[in-house]
């Protein structure tokens, strides 16, 4: 069994794009991320530190906008509308989830697609079901090239993913099928995830739920792929992945921490630049 280092191939990635902001800069161009938060969730706040913190180490301008909880719908179009006509500001990014009473869609469909770094807006979710370039959410992103990495092809391959959000699991479908993967979906209407899973060459597994996929529900020599992250009652920071029965089964496998994880944040860096590039080009 080998472990998929997202940590380590992360790090590789924030230091190419450090040295491509460099060379921006040396032709006045800043690349700038706004990051929106609304409201006192926990992790929410946690994940968007860790966004600025990156950006920070790689020189990309964060701009943090934190609401209270009672914001009004109204009040945050006005913001994002504000972001959009801002030349100085390249990605906008609303963090999730938001409170029950605003429009989650309707905020996503706000965002200039042109500066959708999380490739949420539905023309950014069209354009990679049908294979165009456009702005891909970071996740299902970050977890392609870590498999490039390590030259795991899913070309004709049985892939499964557990788990069908928005975020991760329809856009991971999508990179997969397009890459020439044979793609099953589970979700929680599934009625028995391992009929699936015993088949599978690659699993994904995206849905919150500490130890949901056991070894007995996968096939020897799988590519197992945890993009999980949950905390334990002691603290700890595990995915949704049995790490210790597993492992011995698979041939390759994502460590939670130090998987999927620092793959998000080294593509959502990417995405930035590449919004950056996008309009310093449409400048000239
Ligand atoms: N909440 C959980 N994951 C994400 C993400 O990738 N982007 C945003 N904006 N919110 C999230």
């Amino acid at each position: 069994m080998k472990l998929l280092d997202g940590k380590t191939l992360g790090s590789t990635i924030e230091e190419q794009i450090k040295q491509e902001i460099r060379e921006l800069n040396q032709n006045f161009i800043y690349p700038t991320l706004a990051v929106i938060l609304v409201g006192n969730d926990a992790p929410s706040a946690s994940y968007v530190k860790m966004k600025s913190k990156a950006c920070e180490r790689v020189g990309i301008n964060s701009l943090i906008f934190g609401m209270p909880e009672n914001t009004s719908e109204e009040f945050l179009l006005q913001k994002i509308e504000e972001l959009n006509k801002d030349l100085k500001v390249h990605g906008i990014l609303v963090q999730l989830p938001l409170p029950q009473h605003i429009n989650t869609q309707k905020i996503l469909e706000t965002i200039d697609p042109q500066k959708d770094v999380d490739g949420f807006h539905p023309l950014n979710m069209g354009k990679l079901m049908v294979g165009l370039d456009g702005f891909i959410p970071a996740t299902p992103l970050g977890v392609m090239q870590l498999l490039e990495a390590y030259h795991l092809s899913v070309r004709g391959k049985n892939c499964v993913v557990i788990g069908a959000s928005n975020i991760v699991g329809k856009p991971l479908a999508s990179l997969l099928l397009n890459a020439g993967a044979t793609v099953s979906v589970c979700h929680i209407l599934t009625k028995d995830v391992s009929l699936f899973t015993k088949e599978a060459d690659f699993v994904f597994v995206a849905v919150g739920k500490i130890g949901l996929l056991t070894a007995e529900m996968i096939k020897e020599g799988a590519v197992i792929v945890d993009i999980g992250i949950n905390r334990t009652n002691e603290g700890a920071i595990v995915g949704d992945v049995e790490f210790d029965f597993v492992a011995p089964k698979c041939s390759f496998i994502t460590p939670v921490p130090g998987g999927v994880g620092p793959m998000t944040i080294a593509t959502l860096l990417q995405n930035t630049l590449k919004s950056a590039r996008n309009f310093a080009k449409d400048m000239k």
